[in-house]
């Protein structure tokens, strides 16, 4: 998986279409759907007219509270497959563990199943705590191979990065620069380091993290602001700016809390 893709959350229709083509002609290799979002058939227009193929690209999707149980996410996945014309996709998560439904567990069976069709190439989850992943771990035989999480400069989930490291799973990072009104890119620490690197406060965000190993899904429908968010893989920050970024982080419970998201 590539360590940096597209987050598509808004991105719908023709512009979304439009946003996928103009990223991948930019160099983004990675793109990030929900059913949630209803945009599949709109990201996926754009990767058929993608000058790229197929098998060099990475495509995620994620189901949702109305696929957990019930053996659900079996005809979810097919449905996706048909909106996206896809024979396969990359990668599928479970949008968020929903607890008081209790249906995670049931749902990630159903998962592995998929897994073993050939129709996901890779099963993950997104906004599971430590917690939850307890569970799949005591109650099913794979390991998600990602964890999706709210994740930025001021939000570093260094317990949540610390589990997922030990236990094998990637973290990565959704809404990296704080979410839709990108309060990340206006940090006085952030633009200050920019400075520094004759970089932006998004390129800072997003090349932390990178450093601290997390992939990560920018959203972006701005052809200029695409291209600003990739070009990071030409500089690094120094100790001295890990170390007032560090200390940016809010702590855990600044995340949003699964248990009352999605319902
Ligand atoms: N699993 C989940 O529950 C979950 C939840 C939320 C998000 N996600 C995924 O993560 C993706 C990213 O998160 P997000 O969309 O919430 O927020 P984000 O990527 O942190 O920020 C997006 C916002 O930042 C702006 N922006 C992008 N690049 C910029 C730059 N270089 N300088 C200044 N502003 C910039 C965008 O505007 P323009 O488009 O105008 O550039 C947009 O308003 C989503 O699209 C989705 O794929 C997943």
């Amino acid at each position: 998986m590539p360590q940096l893709g597209l987050g598509t959350y808004g991105l719908n229709g023709r512009r979304g279409t439009e946003a996928v083509i103009a990223a991948t002609d930019i160099g983004y290799r990675l793109f990030d759907t929900a059913v949630r979002y209803g945009n599949e058939a709109a990201v996926a227009a754009g990767i058929d007219a993608a000058s790229v193929s197929r098998e060099e690209l990475f495509v995620t999707t994620k189901f949702d509270g109305e696929f957990q149980g019930g053996r659900r996410a079996l005809r979810g996945l097919d449905d996706s497959l048909r909106r996206m014309g896809l024979d396969y996709v990359d990668l599928i998560l479970i949008h968020w563990p929903l607890p008081r439904r209790d249906l995670y567990i049931d749902t990630w069976k159903t998962f592995e199943q998929l897994l073993a069709t050939g129709k996901t190439k890779s099963i993950g989850v997104s906004n599971f705590k430590p917690a939850h992943l307890d569970r799949l771990q005591s109650d099913t035989s794979i390991v998600p191979a990602v964890n999706q999480i709210e994740l930025d400069p001021t939000l570093a989930r260094v317990d949540a990065r610390a589990y997922h490291e030990v236990h094998g799973i990637v973290t990565q990072a959704y809404s990296p620069l704080g979410g839709s009104s990108s309060p990340v890119v206006r940090n006085p620490t952030l633009i200050e380091i920019a400075r520094a690197h004759g970089r932006t406060p998004a390129q800072i965000a997003l090349r932390w993290c990178i450093e601290i190993g997390v992939s990560t899904v920018p959203k972006s429908g701005n052809v200029e602001r695409l291209a600003e968010n990739i070009g990071i893989f030409d500089f690094a920050l120094t100790a001295d700016d890990m170390a007032h970024i560090a200390a940016l982080d809010q702590g855990e419970s600044a995340a949003q809390d699964s248990d009352h998201i999605g319902h």
